[in-house]
């Protein structure tokens, strides 16, 4: 799911048998499109004369050369900053691994490459749209999906030096891509292929991969002796055990962990307080926080970053059934706090809750959980930004500016003490629902009590972690914003 990507330094009359494109900023011709345009006679100059030629869409010529023909393609891109430039790079990998050619060779102008902010970010954004505009979804369709004609990439460097930066680049974008990538594949997976036990296998081979990483699964008779009753209870209504699964990943000897805590819930019928059936197909989608814990975790290993992560998945089925949760049962959590469950189809706090109790225990530099938690965040954010809650502004203040370095954006919400009266209860020390009014914020505000021992924040992601309609499918987010993060913070 991956192309073979490399770096060497040749001129662009050279490549004979390969297609060869050139990435311009701006739509004034930089060196390497004017080498281009050289070689076909001043054919892409004319054409930008009659102002033919527009800003990221492919323009491409065939040139025959004796017996061989050259595939060359032009790219105008925007000069808009950096994040606009790799939202074109990517919307131009997609129309390039549509094309026949194997081997598809990339010269960048220099302007473009500092615009980017340098030859590492260059590489790195290049990969990742291209491995990121790859992915296809088909574990479960009879015929797989077409794979693509391009198989290499070759970026062209100035000199030796670049090529060494390049390859660096190269490699992290594929990371970052390939982290993004399982975190889609594990959510758009349909619930009975995705059950927590299936989870917990795919935490374990994935461990498999790195001698830095380790994972630990754990089972029902092991979460029952930690005393998770808030998590068991959402579990106990399925025919599937749930798993608490807790990777380590050490990419340097000393230093407090940041720990990643994903709700992943493989599928949310509402238990007892059952959702409607429209659209309840997409509450497969309900693990995406732990997919992106999955995601992230996988990029920091591929990549070997130099971070100590913990990512802590609380797997569980929340369904209906003759030994469901009943509304208004009372549980008791592993902090020792008794929460009357009001409503069973809140359940993402209260498997959270115990995780983030869990969480304690490793003494962490930060905690930052993952959730598709309320329909409210839908409803206040859309689709564009994730909600961000957090106990420290500080590492609220990190989490939104890697949002807005890498255009997956979040979004503060208020964790004010008003709100938290809302969840009153007079049978146990809090309600899991905190009514009609600002149900993101309350979801919030209940999760913060089981975070007071640490600097926590709570990323809401109902409305950025798939799309839905036609293009249904799970999004990849905020597995960039997550990383961003981590890679210059944990
Ligand atoms: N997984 C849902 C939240 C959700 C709903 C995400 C729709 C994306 C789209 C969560 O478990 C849930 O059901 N929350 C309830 C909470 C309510 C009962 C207080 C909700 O949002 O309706
Ligand atoms: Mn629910
Ligand atoms: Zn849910």
């Amino acid at each position: 799911m991956s192309f073979i990507y490399s770096s060497k330094s040749v001129d662009i009359g050279s490549q004979k048998q390969a297609a060869s494109l050139v990435l311009n900023l701006g739509n004034k011709l930089h060196a390497e499109a004017k080498k281009l345009d050289q070689l076909c006679q001043g054919y892409f100059s004319e054409r930008l004369k009659q102002k033919a030629l527009t800003t990221s869409k492919l323009h491409s010529l065939s040139l025959k050369q004796g017996p061989e023909l050259q595939h060359l393609h032009l790219v105008l891109l925007e000069d808009k900053g950096a994040l606009a430039i790799r939202q074109q790079l990517k919307t131009l990998a997609k129309s390039l691994t549509a094309e026949s050619h194997k081997e598809l060779h990339i010269f960048a102008d220099n302007e473009l490459v500092e615009a980017l902010g340098g030859a590492l970010a260059f590489a790195n954004a290049l990969s990742q749209a291209f491995d990121y505009s790859h992915y296809r979804y088909d574990s479960t369709l009879s015929k797989k999906a077409a794979s693509t004609q391009l198989k290499r990439i070759v970026i062209n460097a100035t000199d030796a030096k670049q090529i060494k930066v390049f390859r660096q680049g190269l490699k992290q974008g594929q990371a970052i891509a390939s982290g993004q990538n399982l975190c889609r594949e594990l959510g758009n997976l349909p619930g009975n292929y995705c059950t927590p036990a299936i989870l917990g296998d795919k935490a374990k081979s994935l461990a498999g991969e790195n001698s830095k990483l380790s994972v630990k699964v754990l089972g029902l008779k092991a979460i029952e002796r930690l005393k998770m009753g808030s998590f068991l209870s959402v579990a106990k209504a399925s025919s599937e055990e749930p798993r608490f699964i807790i990777f380590e990943y050490k990419g340097k000897s000393t230093g407090k962990p940041t720990v990643l805590v994903g709700k992943g819930i493989t599928f949310d019928t509402g238990g007892i307080s059952l959702k409607p059936g429209a659209g309840m197909d997409e509450m497969k989608y309900d693990m995406c926080g732990a997919a992106s814990v999955f995601g992230c975790i996988k990029a920091l290993s591929d990549m070997n970053a130099k971070v100590n992560v913990v990512g802590i998945i609380a797997a569980a089925e929340n369904m209906p059934a003759g030994n469901a949760s009943k509304p208004g049962d009372v549980v008791t959590s592993m902090s020792g706090q008794t929460i009357e469950v009001l409503n069973t189809d809140a359940e993402g706090r209260l498997v959270l809750c115990d995780a983030l109790t869990y969480a304690e225990r490793f003494k962490p530099k930060a905690v930052i959980d993952i959730a598709t938690l309320t329909g409210a965040c839908v409803i206040a954010l859309g689709s564009h930004a994730s909600g961000l809650y957090a106990n420290q502004q500080e590492l609220a203040d990190k989490l939104l500016e890697a949002g807005i370095e890498s255009g997956d954006r979040a979004w503060q919400m208020p964790l004010w003490e008003e709100y938290s009266k809302q969840l009153k209860s007079n049978f146990a020390d809090l309600a899991n629902i905190g009514g009609r009014e600002a149900g993101s914020v309350t979801a919030a505000c209940f999760l913060e009590k089981f975070a007071k021992a640490y600097p926590w924040a709570h990323l809401d992601i109902a409305g950025t972690a798939w799309n839905s309609g036609a293009q249904k499918g799970a999004s990849g987010r905020p597995v960039e914003l997550l990383l961003t993060y981590l890679l210059k913070h944990a």
